[in-house]
């Protein structure tokens, strides 16, 4: 039998849900140092996983539809397998059928309690997502995470959630772990976004659903849209429309949501690591195919060719109601740019790996309105800046602005502390394969949580990873 009936016991006798496989002891339990060290031209046409964004929305409508959904090209990265754990101790089942993982979903309000604490690990969309849910069922649940995630700050999806009926049972904390009560009668709001957030967002519009009437947010500037466009492929209710220039989002509550088949494209922040691998090692010609290309996500790559650099969306293409393209990422000369702050949105998980690419620009780059950066899997703003300084590149934080002196040389040799943050060990790991000596960061393990494949990956390009005890 594939799933767990209701009239099984869902757990197992270890106490671990079924179907979805246990993880290894938390990936970053004992720390594994890697070195990057200069490279020959990387060439080669690759796929990288799925979107991250896509896979926990894929995960979490299908849960709260009726009927099955079937997701091909999900991302089987630490952090959505976290949120599959946790729509299973809710009572969904989830399995992976040869390639398609199945979500068995239970409809809108149709979770239950679960027997345990909630683990999401390292992933801030996991469990602010979650939250949404939990919001609208009558249950209480104590969530936690890794050290990274309960640094991170929780109040502000917590506070709309509060106003539609959430309950924190710790009072003011606005940290992991935390114990919140949901309510099968959320009252709908309306909502002006405080800072750009698409997990804000999302989670406001995913109690919605669950709420009688009609809940709306309103977004000071535009973030990722995926929860909007896979709402309205599970047959959500829902309008965008335009108040005094911003973008209102409203989703009509008793929602009914039906199961479907979703793809999930590559993630473009995980091709960003490749693209500038290739812009960073003289010679190199990388193809991605199937990234996703939906504007809400390219401010990297817009960014890239204002510096200079040949990228190229080939083929493109609608796949499940998502641009999708073939990205050819040529090596190129390379200039320092001014990157505006009303860009952020669209790129605000590309900062490390694009200050890491300044560095190998001719010039200053500056990147501004950059404040929700110290607020991301570890304060990026500061890591970045100092691994970059600590491998010889002049690089320097002003208020919310990165500033990086970039074309000077890349003298390499430092060590990156990663404070358990995968797009830090990313970035730098990438940043050594053009430096003078090799570039090490503290922990590679972390990486797991979003693209497991990253190293493997970039070596078939190319690429020159070793023990820094080797290197
Ligand atoms: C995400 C939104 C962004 C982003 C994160 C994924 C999402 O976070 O940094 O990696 O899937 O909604 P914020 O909403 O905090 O900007």
């Amino acid at each position: 039998m594939l799933y767990g009936s209701r009239a099984e016991p869902r757990r197992e006798p270890t106490g671990r849900p079924p179907m979805v496989e246990a993880r290894p002891d938390v990936p970053h339990a004992a720390p594994s140092p890697l070195a990057a060290a200069r490279s020959k031209a990387l060439s080669g046409r690759v796929r990288v996983p799925g979107d991250k964004s896509i896979s926990h929305r894929a995960l979490v409508f299908g849960a709260l539809a009726t009927g099955r959904t079937r997701i091909t090209g999900l991302l089987e990265g630490e952090d959505i397998l976290n949120t599959a754990r946790a729509l299973q101790a809710l009572g969904c089942p989830i399995a992976k059928v040869r390639a398609i993982w199945e979500v068995l979903g239970r409809g809108v309000g149709g979770l239950e309690a679960p027997a345990s604490d909630l683990d999401f690990g390292n992933a801030g969309t996991g469990i602010r997502l979650m939250m949404g849910v939990i919001a609208g069922h009558d249950m209480a649940v104590r969530m936690t995470g890794d050290a990274s995630l309960s640094r991170r700050p929780m109040g502000r999806v917590l506070k709309p959630l509060r106003q539609m009926g959430l309950e924190v049972q710790d009072g003011a904390k606005e940290t992991l772990p935390l114990t919140i009560r949901g309510t099968p009668d959320l009252v709908p709001i309306e909502y002006l976004l405080p800072v750009a957030s698409a997990q804000i967002k999302s989670a406001v519009l995913i109690a919605g659903l669950h709420a009688a009437g009609e809940t709306t947010v309103i977004e000071p500037e535009a973030t990722r849209d995926h929860t909007e466009r896979m709402l309205g492929h599970f047959g959500a209710q829902l309008t965008a429309t335009k108040r005094q220039g911003l973008r209102a989002i409203s989703v009509k509550g008793d929602a009914e949501l039906a199961g479907r088949d979703v793809k999930v494209p590559g993630d473009p922040s995980s091709a960003a690591f490749l693209a500038a691998a290739a812009l960073i090692v003289p010679g190199s010609e990388v193809t991605i195919d199937g990234v996703l290309a939906n504007p809400t996500r390219t401010g990297f790559y817009v960014t890239l060719r204002e510096m200079g650099a040949e990228v190229a969306f080939l083929n493109e293409r609608n796949e499940g109601g998502e641009p999708v393209a073939d990205l050819r990422v040529r090596h190129s000369r390379l200039k320092g740019v001014r990157v505006p702050s009303a860009r952020a949105p669209s790129m605000i998980d590309e900062y490390p790996v694009l200050a890491c690419v300044a560095a190998y620009a001719a010039g200053e780059t500056r990147m501004e309105g950059l404040a929700e950066l110290k607020v991301k899997e570890s304060d990026r703003l500061a890591a970045t800046a100092v691994g970059l300084t600590a491998n010889g590149v002049a690089a320097k934080v002003e208020g919310d602005t990165l500033i990086v002196e970039g074309g000077k040389g890349v003298r390499g040799g430092g060590t990156v502390a990663t404070h358990l943050d995968h797009r830090i060990a990313m970035a730098f790991l990438t940043f050594g394969l053009g430096a003078d000596r090799p570039v090490s960061v503290d922990d590679a393990g972390v990486i797991a949580t979003s693209f497991p494949e990253f190293r493997s990956l970039m070596e078939g390009l190319g690429a020159s990873f070793a023990d820094p005890e080797a290197a």
